[in-house]
Formats: structure tokens, sequence, C-alpha cells
């Protein structure tokens, strides 16, 4: 895990992670219990709501547009009110004002409040010829 932490500041290095004698890094016992890892298909209904922030990086590269549209929507109902949505650098979350989502800057999309409310027709993407 040492690849891993190599970004990580010293003083928030040592708060979170214990430094193995091999100069691996554990997380500290006190950490663990306030994560909760789960597996889940972020196709399918999202596993928990309400929360703030959602870092989807470079998950949906290879998606088809349907697939993303499904992935987004789930993550607009997943995030509160005015909850944060992270995205890959090169990722553009497509019609994001029709989900619920305002661009906030680079690849941060806020939810607006009230965008939770009822299903939402699908956006679909304009395919334009020159
Ligand atoms: C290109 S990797 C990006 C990994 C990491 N987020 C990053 O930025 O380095 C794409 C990731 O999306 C995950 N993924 C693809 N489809 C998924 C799905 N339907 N549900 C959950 N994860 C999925 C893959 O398992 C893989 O870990």
């Amino acid at each position: 895990m040492q690849a891993e932490v190599k970004n990580l500041m010293p003083a928030r290095l040592d708060k979170g992670f214990i430094k193995a004698a091999d100069g691996t890094y554990t997380v500290r016992p006190g950490v663990r219990p306030l994560v909760d890892l789960k597996i889940h298909n972020l196709l399918t209904a999202p596993p928990a709501h309400g929360f703030d922030l959602i870092l989807c990086r470079n998950v949906v590269i290879y998606f088809t547009d349907d697939a993303k549209a499904t992935l987004y929507d789930h993550l607009v109902g997943a995030l509160r009110p005015g909850g944060v949505l992270f995205v890959g650098g090169t990722e553009m979350v497509a019609a994001a004002h029709q989900l619920g989502f305002v661009s906030i800057g680079p690849s941060f999309y806020r939810k607006e409040a009230g965008a939770e409310v009822g299903p939402r027709p699908r956006p679909r993407l304009a395919v334009g010829a020159r």
C-alpha cells in the first residue's frame, strides 16, 4: 500500500495509517469502523443514499451512453441535496442539468436541491453530423 499513500501529507498519513517495519502501511484500527466496504454493481440501484461526496473516477470510460445515463441517474439519487459528484478529468456528465446536477468546476458536479424528486426523463445525447 505504499504507492496508494505516496501523495498523502505526512500529518494525514500519520493520523490514518500505521507504518510497518517492511515499509508498508495499514489503516489505523480507529479508522476501520468508519469505513464500510461493499462490492456493488453501479448499474443497479444504489445500496445507500444521503452521500455528501461520491468519487467515481474513470468508471464510465467503456460504458455506452445508456449505461452512463443509468449510472449518473443512480449517483444523483444516492447523493444528498447539495452533495458533490467527482468524475475523471476526461469525463463529462452529459445533460448534467437534466439529471439534477450543476457543474461547479472541472470534474465536480453538485446535486441541486429538489433533484431527488420523482423519476426523471432519460436525457438523450444529441448526435449531429457536420
Ligand atoms: C479504469 S478503472 C478506474 C479505477 C479507479 N477509479 C481509478 O480512477 O483509478 C474502471 C473501474 O470501474 C469499475 N467498474 C466498471 N463497471 C462497473 C460497474 N458496473 N459497477 C462498479 N464498478 C464498475 C471497474 O471495476 C474498475 O475498477
